[in-house]
């Protein structure tokens, strides 16, 4: 079943909230569109996918390891998505955070989100640009289509509908969620 006023207030909710540096797990999960329990579980499956889940490159804890060169996922305050945020801040940008760069990172993986973030005419003026390393691939995996059935089967069992547009970002979502409930340690 799906509540749009609710769905339409998160929006709202995304966009004001975004401009914080950080989040906390109630005000993060007023912003996604499925349940906190929900967002852990799908998390936790494209965590671990043994079909090229984030651990397969990142490590079941997170810290890294030849496939994701420096990045460790248990201290965003390291990583470069938070230098993106940081940038955009200065120039006079709000509305980008952390986390809301390393979502877009994860829903589109390295090569589309190279190509499109700058984009937007108020970002193409930012100085001191980052890009991300290639191998970062986030959900695009060769397993999207298994994973995204996985995933669309748990959305059903928890009686969730979400539209196949608003899927890479419920996974993406749901998967930061994870993280910041299991691997974060800051
Ligand atoms: C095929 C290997 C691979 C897979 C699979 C992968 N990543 Fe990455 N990831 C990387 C690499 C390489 C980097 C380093 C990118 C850089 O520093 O430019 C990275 C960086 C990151 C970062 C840090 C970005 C930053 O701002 O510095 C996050 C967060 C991240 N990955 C999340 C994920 C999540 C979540 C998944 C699963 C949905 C995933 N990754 C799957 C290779 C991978």
């Amino acid at each position: 079943m799906v509540f749009r006023p609710q769905l339409l207030s998160s929006y709202f909710l995304v966009f004001a909230l975004s401009a914080w540096p950080s989040l906390s797990a109630a005000d993060m999960s007023r912003t996604m569109l499925v349940s906190p329990a929900l967002a852990l579980k799908i998390g936790e499956r494209l965590h671990l996918s043994p079909k090229e889940g984030c651990a397969s490159c990142h490590s079941r804890d997170g810290r890294g390891g030849g496939k994701a060169k420096a990045s460790n996922l248990q201290s965003p305050s390291t990583w470069k998505s938070a230098g993106v945020a940081r940038e955009l801040r200065a120039q006079g940008i709000d509305g980008e955070t952390t986390r809301s760069v390393a979502i877009s990172l994860i829903s589109n993986g390295a090569a589309k989100w190279n190509v499109n973030f700058y984009k937007r005419p108020e970002y193409a003026a930012v100085q001191n640009k980052v890009f991300f390393d290639e191998g970062m691939i986030g959900i695009h995996s060769r397993a999207l289509k298994l994973n995204t059935r996985i995933v669309r089967r748990l959305l059903k069992k928890n009686k969730t509908v979400v539209s196949a547009k608003e899927l890479p970002r419920v996974m993406a979502e749901s998967v930061y969620f994870y993280l910041s409930e299991r691997i974060f340690v800051e």
